[in-house]
Formats: structure tokens, sequence, C-alpha cells
């Protein structure tokens, strides 16, 4: 199948860990930038990618990439383009324009501009004078920075966080893909205990038992490229049944969640049975400040209230407190926590953070604070 070249979008601070999902599936040369992976594969390939990566927003297809000045240099420059390559006669093909820092500065008419030089090359390719837009999507995407556009159709559709398996989200709850990326950045693996004790809907916890099991996170969706005649069904179909057959059973796993609010735990359970993991879990109603732990080695992930969004400053404090008090002496034990309160280090004294990566919740600014807990015996981290 042809060669291309694709850009899986991410959010800033999950580069490294997108980038190493890639690697995984076998892809080499991989260029990353703020937010961006850039990478060569085949056509054949966009079925996998949308299948199974965790932490990436979206996977593009690339088009093009030059420079633009003027609006009729990026008019002549697009039209010059071979969409009929991609973009069938009654393609669904919307624009959609960014652009930072350029001399073009007007998103609204790059979109028209765009949209425009499209219409009139499919217009010349087909011989026709109107398109009914009524079949597969095609959303192309133009990006401007510095004065460089670059021209994509995205292959996902829908963002790659909607895995198909969260229908209620509870009070405040964390995208599947950093979810994801926070248990990819801790030193959890699936032999190992893990517990987030304000669990929400379950998030952390469903895509730690997804990772474990190998379950594929974009089993339960389509997605865009799945209509495109260009790629085919039996591709698809194909790569859907690898993802089913490399299902792990793995009925041994130790993952915990806890939440003082009862809706949250009937949510979590919820959602947990929709992704397919209800029996790795446990979810049981409880105040953090009842957590009672006897184990001596373990990892909690864990995203409280901000005091921003929920509860208030008390209640957060009362929080910090109570993990305070039950992991200080637990030297076994690592501790995950985002949260953008630049405050939880004050109260957590079992020491300072080995690390602590900046990360983005949405358009909320967070730290994802690390403490490294002590390698139990005879067990790897
Ligand atoms: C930011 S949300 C967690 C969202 C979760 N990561 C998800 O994806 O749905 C914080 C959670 O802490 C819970 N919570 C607040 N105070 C608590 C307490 N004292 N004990 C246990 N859970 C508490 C809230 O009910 C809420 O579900």
């Amino acid at each position: 199948m042809e060669q291309i070249t694709l850009i899986a979008i991410t959010k800033f601070g999950l580069e490294t860990v997108v980038k190493n999902e890639i690697t995984e599936l076998g892809f080499e040369n991989l260029r990353v930038s703020d937010g961006k992976i850039e990478f060569d594969a085949e056509l054949s390939d966009i079925p996998r990618l949308n299948l199974w990566l965790r932490c990436a927003d979206r996977v593009l297809l690339k088009i093009a990439e030059f420079k633009a000045f003027t609006f009729d240099e990026l008019y002549e420059k697009t039209k010059t383009l071979p969409w009929e390559q991609w973009i069938p006669v009654d393609g669904e093909f919307p624009v959609d324009a960014k652009t930072v820092k350029s001399t073009l500065q007007s998103s609204k008419t790059c979109q028209s501009i765009v949209k425009k030089a499209v219409v009139d090359r499919l217009m010349d390719h087909y011989a026709v004078d109107s398109f009914s837009e009524t079949g597969s999507l095609y959303s192309i995407k133009i990006s401007i920075r510095d004065d460089i556009a670059q021209l994509t159709i995205d292959t996902s559709g829908v963002g790659l966080h909607k895995r198909g398996y969260r229908e209620e989200g509870g009070d405040a709850p964390l995208k599947e893909t950093l979810a994801a990326a926070l248990v990819k950045l801790s030193f959890w693996a699936k032999d190992r205990l893990l517990i987030d004790p304000l669990c929400g809907s379950g998030t952390i916890l469903i895509e730690a038992a997804m990772i474990a099991r190998n379950i594929a996170p974009g089993l339960k969706r389509t997605f865009a490229a799945e209509e495109w005649p260009l790629i085919g069904s039996d591709v698809w179909q194909a790569a859907r049944r690898a993802a089913q057959d490399a299902k792990l059973v793995n009925d041994d796993l130790q993952i915990f969640g806890y939440d003082i609010d009862a809706v949250s735990v009937k949510t979590a359970r919820f959602n947990a049975n929709k992704a397919g993991v209800s029996r790795n879990i446990s979810f049981e109603q409880k105040d953090v400040k009842e957590l009672w732990i006897d184990r001596q080695y373990g990892v909690l992930i864990s995203n409280p209230p901000y005091g921003r969004r929920m509860a208030n400053y008390r209640e957060l404090n009362a929080i910090y407190i109570a993990l305070n008090k039950t992991f200080r002496k637990k030297n076994g034990w690592s501790i995950y926590i985002l949260t953008a309160d630049s405050k939880f280090p004050d109260y957590f004294k079992r020491a300072r953070p080995n690390r602590v990566r900046k990360l983005y919740n949405g358009n909320i600014k967070v730290n994802y604070y690390q403490y490294y807990g002590e390698k139990p015996p005879n067990e790897g981290v």
C-alpha cells in the first residue's frame, strides 16, 4: 500500500509517551515537535494506529507543508495538491484553520481560501459544479505557524480519548488519553497493587486495567478513516480482529478504587463494565480519611479535586493530610498525584517529589508529582 506521512497529535508534555507508543507499534525515524509526532507509514497502518494509540489525541494524514506569506500563495499551493487522490466525489471535506505567529493572521480567511482551493481542484478533476458532501468524512486541517502551512486530513474523527466505554463522567473526569499517560509515566506494572483513593469515574484504573490486559483502546468505537474507500473495510476488519485476538485474560490484577461519593462509585463500576474490565477492579465507597493500608508495597495514582472546580480548600487540606498520614511511613509505595494545586508537596511530607512533570488537564496547567517508592523484594520496580 501507499507510503504516507502521519502526524500523531498530543497534549504538551506527553510527546515522549506517544513517541514510545508509536515506536512500540514498530515505527522508526520519528520526528518530535511540540504536541506532534511525525512519522512515515503505509496507508494500511492507519487502522492499527487509531485502534492502539492510548495517549495521542488523533492521527492526521499529512498532505503537504509549504511556506505561505500571502493568501494567493496559500490558494495556489493548496490547489496544486492532488486532493482527488484522497477525497471522492461525494466526500465531506470541512476545513478547520489555525494560524500562530504568521503573516497570514486570519484563521477564518485561511479556512475559506483552503476550502475554495480544494473545491476548485476537485471540480476540475470530477467535472462537476457542486458537491453533495454526503459521503465519508475528510476533515482538512490547515495549521500555519511561523509562515509554514501544514495541510492534513484527520483519520480519527472524534478525538481518541473517546474510547466508547465512558457514557457517564462524574464531576471532573480526566480525559482517557491523559489517564493512560499517567499510568504509563508511573512505575506500575500489572503484577503490582494499584489504588486510586479518589477515583471518581474510575478513568485511571480502567485505563490501567486495559493496558495490563492489552485491550486496544479503540476497539469499541469507529474512526473517520473507517469509511474511506481508499483503505477498505478488509484492512480495518483485519486490524480489529488482530486487536481482539491480542486481548489477555489476566484475572489476577490487584486494582482498587475508592471515592467518597456513591454516585461516582456507581459510575466507575458502570464504566469498567462497559470497558470489559469490571472483574479486574474493585470499587468501594470510602472517604480517603478512612483508608487503611496494610500492604508494604504498592502504587497510588490519583487526581484529587483541585479546589478550583470542586471541594473547598478545607476539604482539600483534609484530603492531603489523610494521604500524608497513610503513606508517610510507607516507603514501599510509589505515589503519583496530578493536581493544579502547587501546595500539594507542602502537605505530603514523606519526601520532596522525585520528579514533577508539567502537563495539561484540558486547558488547566497541572503538575504530576512523582514520589518513587522502594522496590519490592524479588520484583521489578
Ligand atoms: C478530580 S475527581 C477525580 C476524577 C477521576 N480521576 C475521573 O477520571 O473521574 C476527584 C474525586 O475525589 C472525590 N473525593 C473528594 N473528597 C473525597 C474524600 N474525602 N474521600 C474520597 N474521595 C473524595 C470526589 O468525589 C471526586 O470524584
